[in-house]
């Protein structure tokens, strides 16, 4: 499928996947969350030899400034329910993805963008990045996560106040707070995205894929997390790369790992 709203890019084996919306500050329109459910659903999986995605934004100023706006006049309880719905399953496809996603933060992420960043498994931001939630400015909340990922990210006190007053911080604030993993120079959040993908390549990716899905299990109120993270474990345990692993260790050597 050809995106409109998408770029694509492979650096190293690493996917750099932009959100393509400049003169609306990439903001997430309908066409834009249906794109990146075709992208993480049916394109990505394929991609068995990428080492990991860096998602951002495209132009110097936003990530992604929010969900498109102007699609929002007219919308009533059962359209409102379902646009949410749309956008937390894709969000949670991005969360679930077995290979590392870094969010590489270049400028706005408000709203939408601030809650598509969450749902990757990390952040970097620019120094000129800002975050917020600013829903309630119009009248609105957060729908694709926010209420939910910006308390496990943040805690709740930090997020009542940010989601309740509306205000942006900015990148330092944000690092504070434990939003974002790192903050960078302007113009280096995808590289530095890539060098932590990079480093994660080198290790074993079923021991990867697992540990993604041990921790997401912790959020899951279905889930007794620690008797999901033994299984895994045995799991795990089972592979040809975990004696690899160990093997490596033993002989002083670099692991190789097939996968399997
Ligand atoms: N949806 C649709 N269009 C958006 C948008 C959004 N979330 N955010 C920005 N745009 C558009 C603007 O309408 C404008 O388009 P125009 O030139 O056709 O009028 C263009 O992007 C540039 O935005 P502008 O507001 O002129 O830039 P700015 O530098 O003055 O302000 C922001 C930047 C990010 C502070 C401001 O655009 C903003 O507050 N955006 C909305 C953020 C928001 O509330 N997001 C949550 C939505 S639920």
């Amino acid at each position: 499928m050809a995106y409109e709203n998408l770029t694509i890019k492979t650096r190293k084996g690493i996917l750099i996947l932009s959100i393509n919306r400049e003169k609306a500050l990439n903001a997430l329109n309908i066409k834009t969350i249906e794109e990146l459910h075709h992208f993480f659903a049916v394109s990505a999986p394929k991609r068995k030899k990428i080492k990991g995605i860096v998602i951002t934004g495209t132009g110097a100023k936003a990530f992604v400034a929010g969900a498109d706006i102007k699609e929002f006049l007219g919308m009533k309880k059962n359209g409102g329910a379902s646009f949410a719905q749309r956008g937390q399953d894709v969000f949670f496809l991005i969360e679930n993805f077995p290979k590392p996603v870094i969010a590489a933060v270049n400028g706005f992420s408000l709203g939408a963008g601030c809650e598509l960043a969450m749902c990757c498994h990390m952040r970097i931001a620019s120094e000129k990045a800002r975050f917020g939630q600013p829903e309630v400015n119009l009248g609105i909340i957060p729908g694709y996560g926010g209420t939910q990922r910006l308390i496990q990210l943040i805690g709740k006190g930090k997020a009542m106040e940010l989601i309740l007053t509306g205000d942006m911080i900015n990148a330092e604030e944000a690092h504070r707070l434990g939003l974002v993993n790192h903050v960078v120079e302007s113009g280096k959040e995808i590289a530095k995205a890539c060098e932590i993908i990079e480093k994660i390549s080198t290790k074993g990716p079923i021991a990867v894929a697992r540990s993604i899905e041990c921790m997401n299990a912790y959020y899951d109120k279905l889930i007794d997390g620690f008797a999901f993270e033994a299984v895994q474990f045995g799991e795990v345990a089972d592979t040809k790369d975990f004696q690899e692993g160990a093997k490596a260790f033993i002989n002083r050597r670099a692991p190789k790992y097939i996968g399997e």
